[in-house]
């Protein structure tokens, strides 16, 4: 019977979230029995969406939900063998025992690190892609722009924008991830939001307006970009990351999508499973041709999940966001 270690929201934060809303727990896990795996987390990843459910949805003094890759160290279910790399939701701990319901098993691509699987080659990497080519209906060419460019979505989705011939503008809140955007992904103009206002830098930075505008921020962002949509363009609305902590993040002039024949669409990356084959096939490829790039800050050790959380609002991720649990 393993000891584990689980985090657990102790109290709902009201804006930023500290370390005194979180708990490291100690438990021990029971080994598997007939029907059942013992899984042990190697990686976890930490997402912007879990800050909603901070405020609701979350439970308190349970394990925090989320998603990890995992490998079966035992087991005693006739689908899965020791070995088996399993990703799953079943939250931010280091093992767990399952009846195999809700472990999706992985087969990784040898020729592609083990962690691009929870990203670029995961949904991270399926949402910019069915984001843009199928909600944004991308067309080659086109005038893009992207906000939180530098991060595991936004780098992926400007990225996408890049192979597809676009003009591609992206946003982001720091100097570093500025100048990995400009110099080794090649955008073609990029904003640093904390050093010119973005309104003022999106007007300098899109000469020819903008045909899709892929949001992840969603107030002060996607303002700045309504008023540069062109006709009949289009805006993938994926998350709306500047009003996380407060719970709103207001836009005063959404009128504009009138005239202009703006479309505004919401989703999320399950909508588009039937693109997952295609998704697969195409990014494995320009991972492997150098055409995507990534970047990957991994904190080590479930005492720091608090800390990834919290640094992922506070922009202090380069890429996707992971805890690093074992191996
Ligand atoms: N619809 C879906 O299915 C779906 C799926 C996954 C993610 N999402 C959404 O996609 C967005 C990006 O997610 P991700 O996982 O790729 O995270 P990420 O971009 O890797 O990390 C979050 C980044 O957001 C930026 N940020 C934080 N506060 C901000 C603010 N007030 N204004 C502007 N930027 C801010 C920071 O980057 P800078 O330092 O550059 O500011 C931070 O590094 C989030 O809104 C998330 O909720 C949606």
């Amino acid at each position: 019977m393993p000891k584990s270690r689980e985090i657990h929201l102790v109290a709902r934060p009201q804006g930023m979230p500290s370390q005194d809303h979180f708990a490291l727990v100690e438990t021990t896990t029971p080994d598997a029995a007939d029907g059942q795996v013992l899984v042990e987390n190697l990686f976890m990843s930490v997402d912007p969406a879990m800050r909603p459910r901070l405020t609701s949805g979350q439970d308190l003094n349970v394990a925090m939900m989320g998603g990890a890759l995992g490998k079966v160290v035992q087991s005693k279910h006739p689908d899965f063998a020791v070995g088996d790399l399993v990703s799953n939701r079943l939250g931010f701990r280091e093992f767990f025992v399952s009846d195999g319901k809700g472990l999706t098993k992985l087969a990784a691509d040898p020729d592609l690190s083990l962690t691009a699987h929870m990203h670029a080659l995961g949904m991270t990497g399926f949402t910019a892609y069915g984001g843009l080519l199928h909600i944004g209906a991308l067309k080659d060419g086109e005038q893009v722009f992207v906000s939180t460019a530098a991060g595991a979505v936004g780098s992926i989705a400007a990225q996408i924008a890049k192979i597809k011939g676009c003009y591609v503008v992206g946003s982001t809140g720091a100097a570093d991830k500025a100048a990995w955007l400009k110099d080794d992904v090649g955008l073609d103009a990029v904003i640093n939001y904390k050093e010119t206002p973005i309104r003022q830098a999106l007007e300098d930075a899109t000469p020819k307006g903008i045909d899709v505008y892929f949001d992840n921020v969603g107030g002060d962002h996607l303002e700045a970009a309504l008023r540069r949509m062109n006709t009949l363009g289009r805006v993938p609305v994926c998350g709306f990351i500047s009003g996380y902590n407060s719970g709103h993040s207001a836009v005063s002039n959404l009128s504009n999508i009138i005239y202009s024949r703006v479309m505004l669409r919401g989703f999320v990356g399950t909508d588009f499973m039937h693109l997952y084959g295609d998704f697969q096939r195409d990014m494995s490829s320009w991972l492997k041709e150098g055409k995507v790039k990534y970047q990957e800050t991994i904190l080590d050790g479930i005492a720091n999940a608090p800390s990834a959380l919290i640094g992922l609002m506070e922009g202090r991720n380069s890429g996707k966001m992971l805890v690093r649990l074992a191996g």
